[in-house]
């Protein structure tokens, strides 16, 4: 019998498309983090998501990234709406389609850098050593996250995210903690899993240097879109300062 999962393969994926997606938080919902937001994203396109603190931004990759459920509104990939999936299936499509960079890194204390990328590996997808060395940690692949520094803790989570080669990869501040040189090198392999791999990227950020990098660039506040704008020729990695 065909597995399920087959309905995420990524040549079917092309895009990917929010719908009046809102999320409210509280006892009667008066935190709306999220306020009926639509978007459509697509693979190949460098995307790069922007907001002030507090405008959602992080919310709306969760839902993205089957890390928590919509309170309305529906998200679909590939023909298939991720909200209305079972239990199940939504946890195969956050261990096998997405690759989540997260803003506070979620690293298991308790497992050495190279157990806590091994982890995420699936058939398929990378090495576990090969993600580490992508970010530079070849050399920690016995620490424990605690004694690592904020930046080499931030480059083990991005290793994680893309060890499984994701379909679609989300990256929550993914050069937050780190120094601009490294910063660079971080957004390069993010640009180049895009590129070469044809997926869905998107980066959410407080840095407006990393947007003028990006084809196309959305702004969120108070939880909708407030603009989404398409940029033909993008700056180079080269000519900005991060
Ligand atoms: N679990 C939660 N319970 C209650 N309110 C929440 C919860 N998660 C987020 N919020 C609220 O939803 C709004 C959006 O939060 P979100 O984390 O998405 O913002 P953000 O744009 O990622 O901000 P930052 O740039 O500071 O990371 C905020 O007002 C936040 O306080
Ligand atoms: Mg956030």
């Amino acid at each position: 019998m065909k597995k399920e999962q087959l309905i995420f393969d990524e040549r079917y994926v092309g895009t990917l498309t929010a719908t009046g997606i809102s999320k409210f938080y509280g006892e009667n919902n008066e935190v709306k983090a999220l306020d009926g937001l639509s978007l459509q994203l697509f693979t190949g396109q460098f995307v790069v998501i922007l907001g002030a603190s507090g405008s959602g931004k992080s919310t709306l990759l969760n839902l993205i990234g089957g890390m928590d459920t919509v309170s309305e509104g529906s998200i679909n990939i590939a023909g298939v709406d991720i909200t209305k999936l079972s239990e199940k299936m939504y946890a195969q499509y956050r261990r096998e389609v997405v690759g989540f960079i997260f803003q506070f890194y979620n690293l298991m204390p308790n497992l050495t850098v190279l157990e806590n990328v091994e982890l995420s590996e699936l058939p398929g997808g990378m090495k576990a050593e090969d993600a580490l060395k992508a970010v530079g940690l070849e050399n920690k692949h016995n620490s424990f996250p605690s004694e690592l520094s904020g930046g080499e803790q931030q480059r083990v989570s991005i290793a994680r995210a893309i060890v499984k080669n994701p379909t679609v990869l989300l990256c929550d501040e993914p050069t937050g903690a780190l120094d601009s040189k490294t910063g660079k090198k971080i957004i390069k392999l993010l640009m180049d899993v895009n590129k070469n791999k044809d997926k869905i990227v998107v980066v959410v950020t407080h840095n407006a240097a990393i947007a003028e990098i990006a084809d196309r660039v959305i702004k969120i506040s108070d939880g909708k879109v407030i603009s989404d704008v398409l940029q033909t020729r993008p700056k180079k990695l080269e000519e900005i300062d991060l």
